[in-house]
């Protein structure tokens, strides 16, 4: 593998400015990639931005018209993109009979529709180009669903939805389509929930989280950089015979 095997590789990163996106970002960046940095949060993606080099816009996944401006605005100030990076998501633990509509839509508008809105607007470039890659972050929960997480497990599971037919559909423009299945990573998403259960076991947030870690088989959660790492090979020229697939990085947490 060269180190810089991205360069000359545009990338474009929805929430970019947390957890996992941003390392992804790091990563990309650090293989020679070109970064555009997208997140609602602006504050958070311009710090993004500055620190890891790249571009920071604000992009709103859930609405058509920002995710236009914003692969506009790309095509005009770079002239292409070839790695799409479907990141932003959102979630919330909630028992299935307290379970709105409200909550619902905010779930699936980020998660679902978010990755159907940015990738339309990307794909007629690529199509036209003859080439590129999509990656979009699903989870562990997108191949297993959890108890609590009814409707995050239900978004999850409809990016590999995406993710496979859109593969099929792209293979005849060379361009590859796949998912990548994060199981466990410490990010702003997990305070919540460690907030919840440690008030409800009357344990610490360390205790709680430490928990979840017990249950990896390989006995560490995984770092937003390890995504990353697969975000990056799915990228790049090795993977090129891969697409349609939903690579795990649970620390053997999900075998299949
Ligand atoms: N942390 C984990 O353990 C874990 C596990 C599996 C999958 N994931 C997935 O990884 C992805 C990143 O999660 P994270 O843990 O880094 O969470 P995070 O909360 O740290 O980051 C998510 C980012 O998405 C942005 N965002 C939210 N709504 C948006 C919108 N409408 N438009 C644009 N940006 C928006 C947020 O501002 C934030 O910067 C998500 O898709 C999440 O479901 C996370």
């Amino acid at each position: 593998m060269s180190e810089n095997e991205l360069a000359g590789k545009v990338a474009l990163i929805t929430g970019a400015g947390s957890g996992i996106g941003r390392g992804i970002a790091t990563v990309l960046g650090r293989r020679g990639a070109e970064l555009v940095l997208t997140d609602l949060d602006e504050a958070k993606v311009r710090e993004a931005a500055s620190d890891l080099g790249g571009t920071a816009l604000p992009h709103d996944v859930t609405s058509w018209t920002s995710c236009q401006e914003v692969v506009g605005r790309v095509l005009d100030s770079h002239g292409r993109i070839d790695v799409l990076v479907n990141n932003a998501g959102v979630s919330r633990s909630v028992p299935f009979h307290e379970l709105d509509e409200a909550e619902w839509d905010r779930v699936h508008n980020v998660n679902v529709k978010g990755v159907f809105l940015t990738t339309r607007a990307v794909v007629p470039h690529m199509m036209e180009r003859r080439g590129g890659s999509i990656i979009s972050i699903s989870s562990m929960v997108g191949k297993e669903a959890i108890p609590l997480f009814v409707h995050y497990s239900a978004s999850k599971f409809a990016v590999i939805g995406l993710t496979q037919g859109l593969a099929k559909e792209m293979a005849p423009y060379d361009v590859r389509v796949n998912a990548v299945c994060p199981g466990v990573v410490r990010t702003p998403l997990w305070e919540p929930l460690l907030k919840q259960l440690s008030a409800a076991k009357g344990i610490t947030r360390g205790e709680a989280w430490q928990e979840f870690v017990d249950g990896i088989p390989l006995g560490r959660p995984q770092e937003p950089e390890d995504i990353g790492e697969a975000v990056a090979f799915l990228a790049s020229e090795r993977a090129r015979n891969m697409t349609g697939q939903g690579i795990n990085v649970t620390g053997g947490m999900q075998l299949h």
